[in-house]
């Protein structure tokens, strides 16, 4: 079996900004390969283990990503400061006062993004948003040369979060970065152990993503290289149960159970597949949330518009702070969304998979 709570940690704190997915598809081979029949990389580096069913069977694609939001080196100051772009959807207010470490291919350079004192601050400049076109990071270099030759650091290399994960004081809470999307990879393995006996009728395509921070890139090659039939995507969700998000902004609650996102910016899920899954859910006795966003943008949006399309729908983890140096999830919710994939799966067969496309 595996430890759900150290595979949780260990993605957690791999690093991988969008592009630069390594460490994590690294772990995730090793994870996978002991449940599929096929594992290989698309053009872009999506990793994509297969569990074959009978030949000419239909496709069942679960996906998550493995990157997460960073940052990427833009240049370098006379004086050694690094400057960068943000790759995908930081508030420039996470950015501030925060540690990080740039990956060279020389090396792990750690830096953090230095903050103005206050002491030198008049009062209005204390209220103000810190511009993230004026950030930057500061890594101990004497100059510019001393960063490229001491340090090895060059335009392009990729910077993520530095953030232990750990359990938040002995709760069911696990605290980290990259919840986004690390939980929905350590729900896809979990699924892959749970039915690695099953005889189904179906191959299972279980592909974990690249490049899905900076607009779903990696889902679309790896939905064309598998041509799913279903798409399951298994993602972070949003949670509003804390303060200063209102619950028409977001539904789900971290210790509630997964959830299912019935619009967000870039997909609506079908909706024979939204009943299927409350329907699996409820026989499972496994309590299901639901969540309507007006932004977000998930994967399950490339599947769904794969060649001819195919019915599609986003399973979370619900989610707190995404997009920062800190975000929380319940491993309680990890391991009910994994019993729910589980069973939406095997209760899947070619005659329901034949109706979720029946569209007469
Ligand atoms: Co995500």
């Amino acid at each position: 079996m595996i430890n759900l709570e150290s595979l949780l940690l260990e993605l957690s704190n791999a690093p991988g900004p969008s592009g630069f997915e390594n460490p994590v598809r690294e772990i995730m081979k090793r994870e996978l390969s002991p449940f599929v029949d096929s594992l290989d990389t698309d053009g872009m580096g999506s990793l994509i283990g297969i569990k074959n069913g009978p030949s000419n069977s239909p496709n069942i694609m679960l996906s998550a990503h493995m990157d997460e939001v960073g940052l990427l080196v833009r240049y370098i100051t006379d004086e050694g400061f690094i400057k960068f772009q943000n790759l995908g959807g930081w508030l420039d207010q996470a950015i501030i006062g925060q540690r990080w470490q740039i990956l060279t291919s020389k090396r792990t350079v750690l830096g953090i993004t230095g903050i103005k004192t206050p002491h030198v601050m008049s009062t209005e400049e204390r209220g103000k948003v810190f511009k993230g076109e004026n950030l930057f990071l500061d890594v101990g270099a004497q100059n510019k040369v001393d960063a490229e030759n001491r340090l090895g650091i060059k335009p392009g290399d990729p910077i993520a979060p530095v953030s232990d994960a750990t359990r938040l004081n002995d709760s069911e809470f696990i605290l980290g970065k990259a919840w986004d999307d690390r939980a929905g990879l350590a729900v896809l393995v979990g699924v892959m152990e749970s039915v690695k006996d099953s005889d189904l009728p179906f191959n299972i395509c279980a592909v974990a993503t690249v490049q899905e921070e900076i607009g779903l890139r990696g889902a679309h090659t790896s939905s064309y290289a598998v041509n799913p039939d279903i798409g399951l995507n298994l993602e972070s969700g949003v949670a509003g149960d804390y303060p200063s998000i209102s619950q028409y902004e977001a539904q789900e609650k971290l210790g509630d159970g997964p959830a299912i996102f019935l619009h967000d910016s870039s997909m609506l899920p079908n909706l024979k597949l939204r009943d299927f899954v409350i329907d699996t859910a409820k026989a499972s006795d496994i309590n299901l949330q639901f969540n309507v966003l007006s932004g977000y943008g998930q994967d399950g949006a490339e599947m769904q518009k794969s060649f001819e399309g195919a019915p599609a729908i986003n399973i979370t983890v619900p989610t707190r702070y995404l997009h920062s140096h800190n975000s929380i999830i319940s491993i309680k919710d990890v391991e009910k969304a994994i019993g729910l994939v589980r069973q939406c799966i095997l209760q899947l067969n070619l005659e329901k998979i034949k109706n979720l496309k029946n569209f007469d």
